[in-house]
């Protein structure tokens, strides 16, 4: 009986979908049939893992307590014996600082945005994102669109400063949260990648912020991390969605939203994240507090090229619109040139040639890619007085932007 009531909520809740999707014209399927909602149900089976507790946020997501032995990273073939690092071996040095007060002209005070569940998971336990059907749902309408995509795909844009040509072990920045307007169907982030290995074999980390309506179902500010080790074809996704990332802390957790988001002349909040490798383990460490909390790994075993160290460092923006729609905001919707209180930035720039967060050699810095610069643009990085290496970017979008 009860089991009947649910079907019957579920399909009215994926019809009620459908419905809202096709009058916003977003192009798709109206509805999906019994045998799609039979291999979503078939999904949520293997995705959702039982709870030990269930922590829900203050802006309605649901955080299962998951067994630390039995999380969705374990699923995956190549993690079938991982045996699990509990802690880094070492870590990088600087991983902890704080941030350097008034480093970049002119900016008021800059408060880092608070982020983390406020209950945390029982020992022996994880925080795991629940999915629910009808995110799955939301990102079968739109297969390769809701995700990161190379640069040349439709409708997408970006702005990137890289560094390259010596291997690295991780890297870091500061990076403003804005909250920029983006509708259903588009995206619109603020990312670090580490990377090596070109096209089909491309292997990426990605961490940043991202405001993605299929993704997430709403349009808040949220952490995300990436991966992929064939340049988005078969493999990758993001943050615990498949089988991959080993979470470790228990409550900063992947997937969640920023309490805080800056305001153009207003407040200003930013956040720090670092990627970088256990030189013993070869596994890529996330950690994205000033704080002393390792969140958890990519394991070594994923990777192909990046299983030894990166080639590339970029630190930039990226957007997406499908066609007929005017493409969104990025950063804080203003060009780099406003500066600071308006622009949003990355500030502190770190690379990690061997075991510290280190300033990026100069010389290496000069390379930057703007696709579209009457939309999106992004500054030349630059070292300010306190020292630290930074860029302005962003732009207001609009419909002329699509290429
Ligand atoms: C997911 O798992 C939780 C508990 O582990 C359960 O309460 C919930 O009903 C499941 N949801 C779906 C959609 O399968
Ligand atoms: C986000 O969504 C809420 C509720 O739907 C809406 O009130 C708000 O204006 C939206 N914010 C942005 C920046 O689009
Ligand atoms: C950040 O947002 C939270 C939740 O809305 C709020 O309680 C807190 O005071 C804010 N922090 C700052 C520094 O504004």
């Amino acid at each position: 009986m009860a089991l009947t009531v649910s079907m019957k909520m579920l399909i009215l809740l994926v019809s009620t979908i459908s419905l809202a999707w096709s009058s916003h014209g977003v192009e798709g399927e109206t509805s999906i049939s019994e045998e799609e909602d039979a291999e979503l149900e078939r999904q949520l089976k293997i995705i959702n893992k039982s709870a030990i507790k269930v922590i829900k946020t203050h802006y309605g997501d649901i955080y299962d307590c998951v067994d630390i032995n039995k999380q969705p990273a374990f699923d995956h073939p190549l993690l079938k014996n991982h045996k699990i690092q509990m802690r880094p071996t070492s870590f990088p040095k600087g991983l902890f600082d704080k941030a350097s007060s008034s480093s970049v002209e002119e900016t008021s005070k800059v408060m880092p945005s608070e982020i983390g569940l406020k209950d945390r998971c029982p020992p022996g336990s994880v925080p795991i994102r629940r999915t629910r059907k009808e995110d799955l749902i939301r990102v079968k309408q739109n297969p390769s669109e809701f995700q990161p995509l190379i640069d040349s795909a439709p409708g997408h844009n970006f702005v990137k400063n890289y560094i390259s040509t010596v291997p690295y072990h991780g890297a870091g920045a500061w990076i403003g949260v804005y909250n920029p307007a983006v509708s259903k169907g588009q995206f619109s982030n603020a990312v670090m990648w580490i990377e090596n290995g070109d096209e089909n074999n491309l292997n990426s980390i990605q961490v940043g912020w991202t405001v993605n309506h299929d993704l997430h179902g709403d349009n808040r500010t949220r952490l995300f991390t990436y991966w992929t080790v064939d340049g988005y074809q078969k493999t990758g996704c993001f943050d615990t969605r498949c089988p991959g990332f080993v979470q470790l802390s228990p409550d900063m957790a992947l997937g969640l939203a920023f309490d805080n988001t800056s305001v153009i002349d207003g407040p200003q909040y930013h956040t720090k994240v670092v990627i970088y490798q256990d030189l013993s383990t070869g596994n890529w460490w996330l950690s994205f507090t000033e704080d002393n909390v390792h969140i958890g790994y990519w394991p070594k075993s994923l990777f192909t090229d990046l299983a030894t160290s990166a080639s590339y460092i970029k630190w930039g923006a990226e957007v997406y619109t499908p066609s007929g729609q005017a493409s969104p905001p990025m950063g804080s919707g203003r060009f780099p040139s406003e500066g600071a209180n308006k622009a949003c930035l990355f500030n502190g720039l770190k690379v990690i040639y061997h075991s510290e967060l280190t300033d990026p050699n100069p010389f290496r810095l000069t390379r930057r890619k703007i696709d579209n610069p009457d939309c999106y643009d992004a500054d030349i990085v630059k070292k300010s007085k306190g020292l630290d290496y930074y860029f302005f970017f962003g732009g207001p979008g609009g419909p002329n932007c699509g290429n």
